[in-house]
């Protein structure tokens, strides 16, 4: 069973299709990526999701209940971290964290063993007594994260979560959701950082302009695209005979950006660069060098939203 079913869900604010005719299913147990530029729908899709937002069209079902119909409760069951920062200024970090159990109804004694262990686990500890006023932007987004996490909940809304984190808290946080699903948590998490997503998420659905343009693991995205490797090659000196000398080398987009480098991208770039590497050596062509680029899921998604931005 899915715990979460979208069908044709749109949303329009006045004109603008946010959301654009999604549908989409997903498992139970897993973190599912969603990524895509800024304005993509992202944000929309999250409030859709919880009930923040009604839709304009379409249907939604969360944790096997209709969401239009029983917003309620799915509110319930589900946690939500929204990509504005949202804090009382004059609360210190155990009290934040104290609160919002206290507004889950959480046992006395529980909330209090939950909010040690979270000041913990998100590195709060040392400033637990700061007022959220006097936090860093990244210290409040961690408090802002770890409160959700002082109720149970089978689902999880995170919006951009990282944003303002070091790379150390940002790690600490994905290994923490890493754990929390292995516990039976489903996270649903929004990104634009395509690293992050490949380190966390199970599978990913990449959305732009509304719309839904692919959904795969990490691993499936990077083979279907991935084949295609960039090789660049910088000469020392400007040579107009270069382009001659290669115009017979096919399948490979050969790019003279400004007399000196040659760009081979090809699914077979190795071939290709032997040939290309002989003919400069054969016409005593210096190479200044020469590098590999690996193809990862950021340069897939910047590929795969260009080509999508192109055709609108
Ligand atoms: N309340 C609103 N009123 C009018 N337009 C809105 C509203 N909320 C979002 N939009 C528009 O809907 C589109 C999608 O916005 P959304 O915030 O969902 O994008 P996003 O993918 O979360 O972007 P970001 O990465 O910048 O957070 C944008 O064009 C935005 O301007
Ligand atoms: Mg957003």
């Amino acid at each position: 069973m899915s715990c979460i079913d979208v069908a044709h869900l749109s949303k329009s604010y006045g004109g603008v299709l946010a959301v654009d005719d999604l549908t989409l299913s997903i498992k139970p147990g897993q973190v599912f990526g969603f990524l895509g530029p800024n304005g993509a729908g992202k944000s929309t899709v999250i409030k859709l999701l919880t009930t923040l937002v009604s839709p304009s069209a379409g249907s939604l079902s969360i944790l096997g209940t209709d969401a239009i119909a029983d917003p309620l409760k799915i509110r319930r069951k589900i946690g939500v971290v929204l990509q504005q920062p949202s804090y009382e200024p004059t609360l210190s970090v155990e009290k934040a964290l104290e609160k919002y159990g206290m507004m889950w109804d959480v046992p006395r004694l529980e909330r209090k063993e939950r909010m040690e262990q979270l000041l913990i686990d998100f590195d709060l500890a040392d400033i637990r007594k700061k007022r959220n006023e006097d936090l860093s932007i990244g210290q409040r987004r961690r408090v802002q994260v770890a409160r959700e996490f002082m109720h149970d909940m089978e689902l999880l809304f995170l919006d951009e979560p990282t944003v303002g984190l070091d790379p150390r808290a940002r790690r600490r946080l994905l290994d923490y959701l890493k754990d929390r699903v292995k516990t039976g948590l489903t996270i649903f998490y929004t990104t634009n950082i395509l690293t992050e997503a490949e380190y966390l998420c199970d599978e990913i659905a990449i959305i732009d302009k509304g719309k839904i343009i692919m959904v795969d693991s990490p691993d499936a995205l990077k083979n279907k695209f991935g084949k295609e490797k960039t090789i660049k090659i910088h000469l020392s000196t400007r040579q107009h005979a270069v382009s001659s000398l290669l115009s017979g080398i096919p399948d490979c987009k050969i790019d003279f950006e400004t007399g000196t480098s040659i760009i081979i991208r090809s699914e077979q770039s190795e071939p290709l660069l032997l040939r290309v590497l002989t003919i400069l050596y054969d016409n005593k062509i210096d190479i200044q060098d020469l590098s590999a680029v690996p193809t990862n899921l950021e340069e897939i998604f910047l590929n795969v939203v260009g080509d999508n931005a192109s055709h609108n």
